[in-house]
């Protein structure tokens, strides 16, 4: 066997093993296949790698190094070992130099968990990937914490938001499609709430898509409030935010329905809103449902 680093050259093979080898639910396209590995910020050669045999790719595992305001955090994005390798220790050769490299560079822990701002999932599926969590627990993984998704159904529906936003004009709040030329506004506004540089970079993400699926309220010239989609890869939702003195006046409703009917015109019957949050909002707003759980895992590594 080989270790390998991705690179653009393997990059179509590590993107067919991962396809092949994960639930299609996960499945994604080169281009954001690339998206969240080859061009994630903290992208390392040392811990995205491919275990080769005889010449053809067998497994892959991405691991990143997270900088953040509490310090370092070290993650396992993605690993996949196609089924007629499986049980052949390529994952665990591949976890080894991983986990060694990251512990080398300081990091004292690593999760299987929400790798923001770029992450296919917030943590493993424990019914689709069981033989995944059994694996990781052998390897001294322990589960801390879950999280979902939701789902809201978009065929046939309609969110049109006109009366609502005629209230919300009447009181100075109106909502539109974010101009790029806005990026300034919002990222003061997204720093002002505390919400952090995952949140801004998430949703520049979404800005670069055509149309864009961001969406903001403003009042007085400022940023009130945002709701991005199709920033993680198509069809999913998040995230959004209201400013703390404008809730409850039904902003952060609108701007949910404006990208739910912006991602029906781009053809999709769901939306997955990601690694939520307030679930009563979502239910209440459009009766969004739980649709997947996945569980955050940990390992110490010093
Ligand atoms: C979730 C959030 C965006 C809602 O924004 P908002 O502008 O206050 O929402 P609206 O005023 O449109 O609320 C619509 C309805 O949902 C209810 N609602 C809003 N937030 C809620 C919450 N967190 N929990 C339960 N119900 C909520 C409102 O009471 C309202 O109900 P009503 O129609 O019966 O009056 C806002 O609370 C927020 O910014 N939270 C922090 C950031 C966050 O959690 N983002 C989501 C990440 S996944």
């Amino acid at each position: 066997m080989q270790i390998l680093p991705l690179s653009e050259s393997n990059l179509k093979e590590a993107c067919s093993v991962y396809n092949a080898s994960v639930d299609e639910c996960d499945n994604l396209s080169l281009d954001w296949f690339r998206f969240h590995t080859l061009d994630d910020p903290d992208f390392c050669p040392e811990t995205t790698l491919l275990a080769v045999e005889d010449g053809r790719a067998a497994s892959f595992a991405h691991g990143v190094r997270r900088e953040h305001a509490n310090g370092v955090s070290g993650f396992i994005k993605s690993f996949a070992t196609l089924p007629e390798y499986r049980g052949r220790r390529y994952a665990k050769a591949l976890f080894q130099v991983i986990e060694s490299h990251l512990a080398g560079c300081g990091v004292s822990a690593v999760k299987m968990g929400c790798p923001a701002p770029r992450y296919i999932t917030p943590g493993i599926d424990p019914r689709l990937y069981t033989p995944a969590v059994d694996f990781l627990m052998g390897r001294g993984f322990k589960y801390t914490r879950m999280a979902y998704n939701m789902d809201a159904e978009l065929a046939g529906r309609n969110f049109c938001t006109k009366d609502a936003e005629d209230a919300l004009k009447s009181k100075g709040i109106i909502i539109y499609r974010m101009e790029p030329e806005e990026k300034d506004l919002l990222a003061e506004f997204i720093t002002a709430e505390g919400w952090g540089k995952n949140w801004l970079l998430e949703a520049t993400y979404a800005m670069q898509s055509n149309p864009p699926g961001l969406f903001v309220a403003k009042k007085d010239g400022k940023i009130a409030g945002f709701a991005a989609c199709g920033a993680l890869r198509p069809g999913f939702f998040g995230p959004m935010g209201t400013a703390a003195s404008m809730r409850g006046l039904g902003v952060g409703q609108i701007l949910f329905k404006k990208c739910l009917s912006h991602m029906q015109t781009m053809g999709r019957d769901t939306c997955h809103i990601s690694a939520v949050g307030p679930l009563r909002f979502y239910h209440k707003s459009v009766g969004a449902k739980v649709s997947r759980i996945f569980w955050e895992m940990e390992k110490p590594l010093i």
